[in-house]
Formats: C-alpha cells, sequence, structure tokens
C-alpha cells in the first residue's frame, strides 16, 4: 500500500506474528525530523562512506561529519531507552590516504550521550588488492547503547563451541564442564559470512554475482550479518530503524525475526527493489543464504570435543 507520496506501508505475518513495516522513499534527515522520541529499539545502518559511490557526491570529510553528525544527534532521540545503534562503517580514502570512519564516528556518537558496547570486526577473505598498503579485509560496527539499561540476548545468538567438553581444571569447580549447553558467545569477531559473500559481493566492482541475495545495489548488506544483530538488541515486535535503508536487506533481516522495522533511502530504484524483496519473502521464494553455525573440526580423538553425556538431555 502506498501513503501519501513517497511511504510504503504494510503488514507481514500470520495469525501469530503480525509485523508492520513502512519504507520511505526520501531525505534521511528530513524524514528523521518528524519521528517520535524514544521509539526504536534497534537503529541499524550502514551509511554512505562519502567515497563517490553512484548513491553520493564525495565532498570534504570535515562537512560528511558535519552531515552525518546532525542525523546522529536525531537517531539518538528517536532511539528507545533500552535501545542500540549499529553503525557499520569501513575507510574513507583520500589520495591513497586512509581514514578509518569508525574512529571519526566513535567521537560524534559518544558526544550524543551513547555508550559503545562493542567496535565489531567482521572480516572478509577476499577484495581488491591493494598495491601501496596492505590489503583491507574487515570493516567495523560500533555497536553503542543509549542507556546502561539495553536489551541483550546472548542466548538467542551463541554459537557451538569449539570444545563442548572442556572442564575446569582447577578450583572449586574442577571436573566440572566450564561451557554453556546453548554454545558460546559469538565474540567481537565475526567471520560468519563465509567465502561466497566475499567473493562474490564485497567490493568486487562488475563481477556478475552468484550470491543469492545480491541485488543491483553496490554496497548491500548481508542480511546474516544484520540478522545477529536484530537477534541479540531486540525483543519480537521491537522497532528497528535503517535511516540508510538501501535494498532494505536491515528490513527483511527484522521481519523474518518477527520484529516491525522503518527504512529510509533516497534513491526510489532501491526502494522499489527493497519492496519487491519483501514481497518475495512474504510469499517464501526470497533467497536467503541461511544464518550460519560453522564450528571449527577438530579431531574426532580429542576428548573435549565431544559433546558432553550431561549436555546431551538439556539440549534435547
Ligand atoms: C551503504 S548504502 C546502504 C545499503 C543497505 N545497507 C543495503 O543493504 O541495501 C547507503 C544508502 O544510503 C542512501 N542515501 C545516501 N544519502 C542519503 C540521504 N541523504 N537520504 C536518504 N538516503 C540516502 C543511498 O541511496 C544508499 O542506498
Amino acid at each position: 500500500m502506498r501513503d501519501e507520496d513517497s511511504t510504503y506501508i504494510g503488514a507481514f505475518g500470520d495469525m501469530f506474528i503480525d509485523c508492520q513495516y513502512q519504507l520511505i522513499h526520501g531525505d534521511t534527515m528530513e524524514n528523521l525530523l518528524q519521528f517520535d522520541s524514544n521509539y526504536f529499539d534497534l537503529v541499524i545502518t550502514s551509511p554512505p562512506y562519502n567515497i563517490g559511490k553512484e548513491y553520493e557526491i564525495k565532498k570534504s570529510i570535515e562537512s560528511y561529519l558535519e552531515q552525518q553528525n546532525d542525523v546522529i544527534k536525531e537517531l539518538a532521540r528517536v532511539l528507545s531507552p533500552k535501545g542500540s545503534i549499529c553503525w557499520q562503517v569501513g575507510n574513507y580514502i583520500n589520495k591513497g590516504e586512509v581514514f578509518p570512519l569508525d574512529v571519526f564516528y566513535y567521537d560524534i556518537l559518544k558526544k550524543h550521550g551513547l555508550k559503545l558496547r562493542n567496535r565489531i570486526i567482521w572480516r572478509f577473505g577476499h577484495g581488491l588488492h591493494a598495491s601501496k598498503r596492505f590489503s583491507g579485509r574487515y570493516e567495523t560496527i560500533l555497536w553503542f547503547t543509549k542507556t546502561d539499561d539495553y536489551i541483550f540476548n546472548l542466548d538467542d545468538v551463541r554459537i557451538p563451541s569449539k570444545y563442548p567438553g572442556k572442564r575446569h581444571f582447577k578450583g572449586p569447580n574442577r571436573g566440572r564442564l566450564s561451557g554453556n549447553p546453548k554454545g558460546k558467545n559469538p565474540s567481537d569477531v565475526w567471520d560468519i559470512l563465509a567465502k561466497d559473500w566475499e567473493s562474490e559481493v564485497w567490493n568486487i566492482p562488475n563481477v556478475k554475482s552468484n550470491h543469492p541475495e545480491k541485488t543491483e545495489h553496490p554496497c548491500q548488506f548481508p542480511i546474516e550479518l544484520v540478522e545477529r544483530c536484530v537477534l541479540a538488541l531486540t525483543n519480537v515486535h521491537s522497532w528497528v530503524l535503517d535511516p540508510y535503508a538501501g535494498v532494505g536487506s536491515a528490513i527483511i533481516a527484522a521481519l523474518k525475526n518477527n520484529r516491525n522495522a522503518v527504512g529510509i533511502d533516497k534513491e526510489e530504484k532501491y526502494i522499489s527493489n527493497a519492496l519487491d524483496r519483501i514481497e518475495k519473502l512474504k510469499d517464501g521464494t526470497l533467497r536467503i543464504r541461511p544464518m550460519t553455525k560453522t564450528i571449527h573440526k577438530p579431531s574426532p580423538n580429542d576428548k573435549v570435543a565431544k559433546f558432553p553425556e550431561e549436555w546431551l538431555q538439556k539440549v534435547r
């Protein structure tokens, strides 16, 4: 359904779970000014990096950051008291000099009263080969919260442990299992995206991608990356906002996990692509790379690698 001139509103779900979404074709700042305060449990985005992509005009880093400062001030206002901002960025590069954007964004987010909880590294194995510096193989997500009382559902994003049979070897718990039957904390270094995403999508211009999620957008988020943040940092029916939504990867990650979602993008073609992807998600035809749970395979003879008997009953 299209409401007014530029907002597309829809519902998602079945008789048990009912979620809403809004995709707004327009400018981020202009639209943020219309939103209620303290509304969203998660703001997650990959903003324009000011590197001259098809949807941006490159300007000085100073004026770019000044503009982003105004946007972040509004994002902090619309964030709920239990809410989080996940700000995913890489480098801005000028005449070969590298400006790590998270370093600059840290001060801006902090200035608006937000508190850093993790600086997450997401790592990929392929990309452009640099000749005058080491090739870049990671980007970062700055995870900030509005207060100290924030949503964090660690159990929903645990990953299988490498050595589930490991036991305490000294102290009062000696001999007892030291891990958690639900798995381990995924840590702040994420290489969940394995090879197919990296090699086919990330930063490789002119490659015709076979990746199931690839669209015409030049810098799309992997849905899997957003899903981990959505599951850990929001609850069912929370509201999630992507202020630079592109082809709607964050919106899809939210709806897929029964969260409400709002996305804004100034390019009509991306909004239309996002709407198309949501329709496919609804009818079950959207191709999504599933969340991976790859684990290191230790030697089968390794005792600590075996899943402990005590836990078998707990997870059944
Ligand atoms: C890095 S991309 C985000 C891609 C998105 N994460 C996805 O998976 O498709 C940044 C997006 O910001 C949008 N954008 C840039 N400046 C904007 C503005 N002032 N208002 C709204 N959208 C803007 C661009 O059109 C682009 O789609």
